[in-house]
């Protein structure tokens, strides 16, 4: 595969994506509205296609002109928008759609391709666009994907649990990475042992071009770290990044009640466990960044960066409260 079309790139997985396919000699289109910056604007291996993603003839037209062997949806956040996509490239060699974890619709350990139930999709929800129906929206995306391949498109599709990594603009482990920075001692939701899968943003960009050159249409495939970590186990290695060490101190329900805090206020807390199962993608030969290696990158960006994630602080004062309770028991 030569020509690659990216939907999206100029952001976080995509911007990540569209640096490995460079690494592995492919011509790079990046396709966007052109309402971010563009951080390949001065590199010449890239082109930029200005167009809106939900108008289909701009969308064609760009198929039309890029010709290309392999296409990355980075930006399908409607089950129109792949379907549209899978008939305007049906001759490709690949398409890759970006699902999501959240397509899952069953709480399992771990969750598997083909295996566990996916969210179902109302034509209301296929519609929407509130965070409530995205992993009703995202699964409708992957039968959108299945039914393609059955009319022999080559579609596959990738589904990433929470990504983490350099630019990630949701600033959810900039929030972890502040604390440990900020204070010696950190509140931590639950009794530490809290798992939500989570995903290094590199990996993700590895298993998308994996995915195109060795994945089999019709199929999906999960992606996240090989190894997970308990959130208390996260905050160890982000101690470590930094360089610096940090008391963890675990606060269940009650202890929180103190602070008027509950668990879900902190970001990658979640009461049953997330796990996608990762053998599938491990399968086609793809591997994951050692965990302390996606960890430090991951700190190094947030010290060049502004990002601190106090969109997600559920507030250091509250915070103290039940540190100071919980010091007296
Ligand atoms: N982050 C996570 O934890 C996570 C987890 C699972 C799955 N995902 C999936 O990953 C994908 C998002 O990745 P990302 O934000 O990192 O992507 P990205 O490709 O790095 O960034 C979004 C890009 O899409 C462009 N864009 C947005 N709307 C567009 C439109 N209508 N037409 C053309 N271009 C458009 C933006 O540029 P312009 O604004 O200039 O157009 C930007 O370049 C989504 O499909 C999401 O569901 C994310």
């Amino acid at each position: 595969m030569e020509r690659a079309l990216v939907i999206g790139g100029t952001r976080f997985i995509g911007r990540h994506l569209v640096e490995e396919l460079l690494e592995h000699h492919y011509d790079v289109t990046i396709f966007t509205r052109g309402t971010r910056d563009d951080p390949f604007a001065d590199d010449d291996r890239v082109t930029h296609r200005e167009g809106d993603r939900t108008n289909d003839s701009a969308l064609e037209a760009a198929a039309a002109d890029v010709d290309p062997d392999a296409v990355f949806d980075c930006v399908a956040y409607h089950p129109k928008d792949v379907r549209a996509a899978t008939r305007l490239f049906a001759d490709v060699d690949a398409y890759v759609y970006v699902s999501s974890g959240a397509a899952y619709g069953s709480e399992e350990i771990p969750k598997r391709e083909g295996e566990t139930a996916l969210e179902p999709c109302t034509t209301d929800q296929e519609t929407d666009d509130s965070s409530e129906t995205y992993g009703n929206r995202k699964a409708e995306g992957d039968r959108a994907v299945f039914a393609a391949a059955e009319r022999g498109v080559n579609a596959m599709s990738v589904r990433p649990c929470i990504v983490y990594g350099p630019h990630d603009y949701t600033e959810r482990l900039d929030f972890w990475i502040d604390r440990v920075n900020e204070y010696d001692r950190v509140l931590v939701p639950g009794d530490g042992t809290n798992v939500w899968h989570r995903a290094y943003v590199e990996d993700v960009a590895s298993a998308l071009r994996i995915v195109a050159e060795r994945g089999e249409p019709g199929e999906a495939y999960n992606v996240g770290d090989r190894r997970l970590v308990t959130l208390g186990e996260s905050i160890e290695l982000i101690a470590s990044a930094l360089d610096t060490s940090v008391e963890v101190v675990d606060a269940g329900r009650r202890e929180l009640e103190a602070g008027e805090l509950e668990p879900a206020d902190f970001p990658f807390y979640r009461s049953y466990p997330h796990v996608l199962s990762t053998a599938k993608l491990a399968g086609l030969g793809w591997e994951s960044t050692p965990l302390s290696t996606a960890i430090d990158r991951s700190v190094a960006d947030h010290r060049e960066s502004d990002r601190d994630g106090a969109d997600h602080d559920p507030g250091r004062e509250a915070e103290e409260r039940v540190l100071g309770i919980l010091e007296t028991m």
